[in-house]
């Protein structure tokens, strides 16, 4: 598979070709996602919640995205990848986020940052993108703004709320975003973005008409322990059911002591009957 890069994403978005993204926080799943044909990866920090265990993604921070992120790169070289500001890693001041967005592609070779946040990021997304860091925007539900939100809330709803996910779309888009994540919002408003904005959509909980889509990969691949879905979570292989029987087969199979087995034992290696009892005798 070629490289995608940000022409081959925008051409996909004329062409109307559909665009896949997946989350990702490690080397396997990393080469197993890019086997498969994942076209972008999301390092998201959505790992505070699936690889942490973290009620939110709010404590992630900057040496963890990195850690990860590497990782990921290593895994999905021919994938295009992008990673997570961290909360905190770009609010505080312009400065801090080329700092910071400039920390996450030279430290882990990934191919652009996201952000989350309309007019409120928009001087950031200019300055990053200023020094030739390709940003993904990141607007609608924006987890790490969830305490303001009072929750992990639908967007966009009402006509006040409508009209300021799609300023902030336009804002980020005049900031020079190129993709822009559209989370948790009515189907038509993610449609009308989708078509009146150069940047490629992304949609989660978005509807159908966003040029491409994004999943938790833990969720796209039921591997939740809570049981917890949300309505835009579409379960399209049954992995954490698969794990567990796998791990299960493997507690039996100790505990009854059938393995390893002989098919399973080093027996060209084992030691010679001779030496075997005089190791015995010794001790
Ligand atoms: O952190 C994340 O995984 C995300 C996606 C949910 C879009 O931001």
């Amino acid at each position: 598979m070629a490289k995608e890069t940000v022409l081959t994403l925008l051409a996909k978005k004329a062409a109307g070709e559909k665009i896949s993204q997946m989350t990702c926080y490690d080397y396997t799943m990393a080469r197993l996602e890019a086997a498969a044909g994942v076209e972008t990866i999301l390092v998201g920090d959505s790992l505070g919640m699936t690889m942490q265990g973290y009620p939110d993604t709010l404590s992630v921070t900057m040496e963890e995205m990195i850690v990860y992120a590497r990782s990921v790169v290593r895994g999905a070289p021919e994938c295009f990848v992008i990673v997570d500001m961290p909360f905190m890693s770009y609010q505080v001041s312009v400065e801090q986020a080329v700092a910071n967005a400039g920390r996450l592609i030279k430290e882990t070779g990934a191919n652009a940052v996201k952000l989350e946040g309309g007019a409120a990021v928009k001087e950031q997304i200019k300055a990053i993108v200023d020094c030739g860091i390709p940003v993904c925007a990141h607007v609608g539900m924006t987890p790490q703004s969830a305490n303001a939100f009072g929750g992990f809330k639908v967007q966009g709803k009402d006509e006040a709320s409508a009209r300021r996910v799609l300023q902030d779309a336009f804002d980020v888009q005049e900031a020079g975003a190129f993709m822009c994540v559209l989370e948790c919002v009515p189907a038509t408003l993610a449609r009308i973005i989708t078509q009146k904005t150069r940047m490629v959509t992304i949609g989660i909980g978005a509807g159908p008409d966003c040029d491409g889509q994004v999943l938790v990969a833990q969720d796209a691949l039921a591997m939740g322990v809570d049981g917890f879905r949300p309505k835009f979570v579409k379960h399209f292989a049954q992995v954490g059911e698969c794990i567990q029987d796998g791990v299960r087969a493997y507690v039996e199979d100790v505990k009854a002591g059938t393995y390893p087995s002989e098919e399973f034992t080093y027996a060209k290696s084992d030691l010679g009957p001779a030496l075997a009892v005089e190791l015995e005798a010794a001790f």
